[in-house]
């Protein structure tokens, strides 16, 4: 197979009316496929389904003490405390586990930087003139909407294999209006990077200008490998604290990806000091969380050990997904060199970079053919990816028959787009 740049006017011709006859015939199918969001499939909510089992003896409430069915433990249960702190390799004491989703928790730490600033802020952020806020691009779309919702300045840093490239952060944070940056340091939304250990070192040493600077750690693919072992990653509060950084950093995770999404626990975890500070905002909002739920997830999860043996389980129907995508994109898009791509081996996501100009295209030929996928330019700020070009795969959902048929029209389409885009 010739690659595309490489051929004659007259070879892309032929190529191009042999594609669309195949886009055609998929369309034909009338096909209804969603790889839109990253959800768990079926399968998973099944596995973990067993959870509902538990908690049928009166002493199945009772956790160190306390009788989880009543108000009180504001800042959530010992016990759940316990298991986030394990799994994220903190303390227990910095630790808050909050409701049903780590996004709300997230949502509220700016909005409460908003409102009412943070531990070390001179006052709130609504009444600084100007707020930016660091967007390592390509990234998480609703954290880039959260911070745009406040009518912050969106800052895009680029994404390296390495984490956000350094040079442009250590530059954009001598300006005391650049307030915070977002992170996934571990199986990025949507390229599946580590950051680097030497990233990390940067990032927890920085000397941001503004004193309230707020590094958003949104780790939530922290246990979530499809493909290999357990990876192990440092504790950003302790890497943190050792440059004098200690209240900069809030770290985010929850279990949505582990048991249910929008009905498992979350947590955040930050300096005793910020701790104590946003507990009493939290306290007036609220007199404490659901702690039902959260001693299930105690019983259920049991320790980290427990938890990663069940991820190991997850990554068994996660992972033949995401082979059945790259192994799809290595066969029939690799050789004609219009897009790239690269195998993740945890998150949810498969981010892949079409021929420049043609993300937007080929989405559109896609939702035509009746596959559904993250719109063109949502993991850019503002939704506007500068080279139209990157596209977030998300295979978790649809059974593996389903994602074939999706993978399918989704090459056909980058092939359609991609010729348009030569000249046909
Ligand atoms: C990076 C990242 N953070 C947070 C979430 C949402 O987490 P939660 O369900 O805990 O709000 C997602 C979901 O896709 C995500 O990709």
């Amino acid at each position: 197979m010739t690659a595309y740049p490489k051929m004659t006017a007259e070879e892309r011709k032929a190529e191009y009316a042999k594609v669309t006859k195949e886009y055609e015939d998929l369309k034909a199918r009338g096909l209804k496929l969603n790889m839109a969001r990253g959800k768990p499939g079926k399968a998973q909510l099944d596995l973990v389904s067993d959870i509902f089992d538990l908690m049928q003896k009166p002493e199945d409430y009772v956790s160190d003490g306390v009788d989880v069915r009543n108000y009180g433990e504001l800042s959530g249960l010992p016990a759940a405390k316990r298991l986030f702190a394990e799994i994220l390799g903190c303390r227990p004491e910095q630790v808050f586990v909050g409701g049903n989703a780590s996004l709300q928790l997230m949502y509220d730490t700016i909005s409460k930087a908003y409102t009412h600033g943070l531990l070390r802020s001179e006052r709130p952020w609504c009444r600084e003139p100007v707020v930016k806020f660091l967007c390592p691009s390509p990234g998480y779309d609703r954290h880039f909407k959260v911070t745009e919702s406040f009518g912050f300045e969106l800052i895009t840093i680029p994404m390296t294999e390495e984490g956000p490239d350094m040079d442009a952060v250590e530059e954009a944070i001598k300006d005391p209006a650049v307030k915070g940056m977002w992170n996934v340091p571990k199986y990025s939304n949507p390229d599946g990077f580590i950051y680097s250990a030497e990233t990390i070192r940067r990032i927890a040493s920085m000397k941001p200008a503004a004193a309230d600077f707020l590094l958003m750690w949104d780790n939530a693919y922290c246990v979530h490998e499809f493909e290999g072992d357990f990876v192990e990653f440092p504790d950003i509060l302790a890497e943190c604290a050792k440059y004098g950084n200690a209240d900069m950093v809030f770290e985010f995770a929850s279990t949505s990806k582990i048991t249910f999404p929008g009905g498992g626990i979350s947590c955040f975890a930050c300096s005793e000091a910020n701790m104590a500070y946003m507990e009493k905002l939290i306290g007036i909002q609220t007199i404490s969380f659901d702690k039902v739920n959260q001693q299930r997830h105690v019983l259920y999860l049991k320790d980290k050990a427990h938890t990663l043996e069940l991820m190991k389980k997850h990554a068994a129907i996660m992972g033949p997904k995401f082979r059945c995508v790259v192994d799809a994109l290595d066969r029939e898009i690799a050789p004609l060199e219009i897009a790239s791509w690269r195998r993740p081996t945890g998150g949810y996501f498969v981010s892949l970079y079409a021929m420049p100009g043609t993300a937007r295209r080929t989405l559109a030929l896609c939702k035509e053919a009746g596959v559904t996928m993250t719109g063109a330019g949502a993991t850019y700020p503002y939704g506007k990816d500068p080279q139209d070009s990157n596209i977030r795969i998300a295979p978790s959902l649809p059974p593996l028959e389903e994602l074939e048929q999706a993978i399918a029209v989704l090459c056909v389409c980058l092939k359609m787009a991609a010729l348009e885009c030569l000249g046909v």
